[in-house]
């Protein structure tokens, strides 16, 4: 069953290229940096995997095209990731090739727990041939992330910090939300004083005043590193923290994968459940 993208439309900019880049220009127009995503993952069939690769490229010469401020997260699933590695490191270089030629930044999208290892090996395996286009994202909520971020300090890579979205067992990740919270400050303040440009990425008033605070006690200028939110939750708070000083970066996705994505959305938070119940019973 094919559902109406109109559910989808508060979180996801639209199933299109074309429709998505007036909406990257108008965050643009208010200071927000953007990370554009192409919506998909886990993809088993090669064929497939090739042709995401195609249009990652093509994204990244659409965005140089187009002028605008953006960079891209990929997921390494779409790119062959669960098929064959040298395979997919193959189709993963494509894509840094593009992004070097035009000058623009890829973040590694982290998935589940099955594939952290080799997304890690991944970025290992670019990070000397693109130190400046090329990032991970590192999830606050599993055990393992204590020793990655130690990791990536160590190359001072650039790093999007997050609590993490995919449901995992108590054996792999903290369940509780304060562990959780606490955990996110300590990497927080890891990576503002000992890797590059890192990306704090929560919607949660509680880490973003810890970061405001971390960085203004330690001397820490706005410009080394940005907060980043999802399109389409706290809009109003994304310009606040612009009109402060603060690098703000708008995830956006965009396509017709969206149900995987859009469920995790709405698991995260009931409020969100409810805003898409109501535009059920709007005109
Ligand atoms: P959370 O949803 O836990 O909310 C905590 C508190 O924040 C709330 O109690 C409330 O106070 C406040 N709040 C949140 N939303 C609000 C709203 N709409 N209005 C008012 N207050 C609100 N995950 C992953 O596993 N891999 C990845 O690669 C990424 N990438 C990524 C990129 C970006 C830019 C973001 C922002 C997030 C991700 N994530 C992710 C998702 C991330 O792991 C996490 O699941 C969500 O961001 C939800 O956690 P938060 O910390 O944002 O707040």
């Amino acid at each position: 069953m094919k559902l109406p993208f109109a559910l989808a439309s508060r979180f996801v900019a639209a199933e299109t290229l074309e429709k998505t880049l007036p909406v990257v220009a108008e965050l643009n127009q208010d200071g927000l940096h953007v990370t554009l995503d192409l919506l998909g993952e886990y993809v088993k069939e090669r064929s497939v995997a090739i042709d995401a690769t195609k249009a990652y490229v093509d994204l990244l010469d659409r965005i140089s095209k187009a002028g605008l401020n953006c960079s891209i997260s990929i997921k390494l699933s779409m790119v062959g990731q669960k098929i064959d590695m040298s395979f997919c490191l193959d189709n993963v270089r494509q894509v840094m090739e593009a992004a070097k030629r035009h000058d623009i930044f890829v973040r590694y999208d982290m998935e589940g727990s099955d594939i952290t290892q080799s997304t890690l090996d991944i970025f290992e395996e670019m990070y000397p041939d693109y130190p400046d286009h090329c990032g991970v994202v590192l999830q606050a909520y599993l055990h393992r992330t204590a020793d990655d971020i130690a990791r990536m300090c160590e190359l001072n890579a650039r790093v999007r910090l997050c609590k993490g979205a995919y449901g995992e067992p108590a054996s792999l990740a903290y369940q509780d939300m304060d562990v959780i919270r606490a955990k996110f400050v300590g990497y927080m303040q890891q990576l503002l004083t000992g890797a590059r440009y890192p990306g704090i990425a929560t919607h949660d008033d509680k880490l973003i005043e810890a970061t405001k605070t971390f960085a203004r006690e330690e001397g820490i200028p706005a410009s080394d590193f940005e907060f980043q939110m999802l399109y389409g939750l706290r809009p109003e708070t994304q310009k606040d923290l612009v009109a402060e000083g603060y690098n703000m970066r708008v995830y956006v996705p965009y396509g017709t994968e969206w149900l995987p994505y859009y469920s995790r959305r709405l698991r995260e938070r009931k409020e969100n459940v409810w805003f898409i119940l109501s535009t059920l019973f709007k005109r």
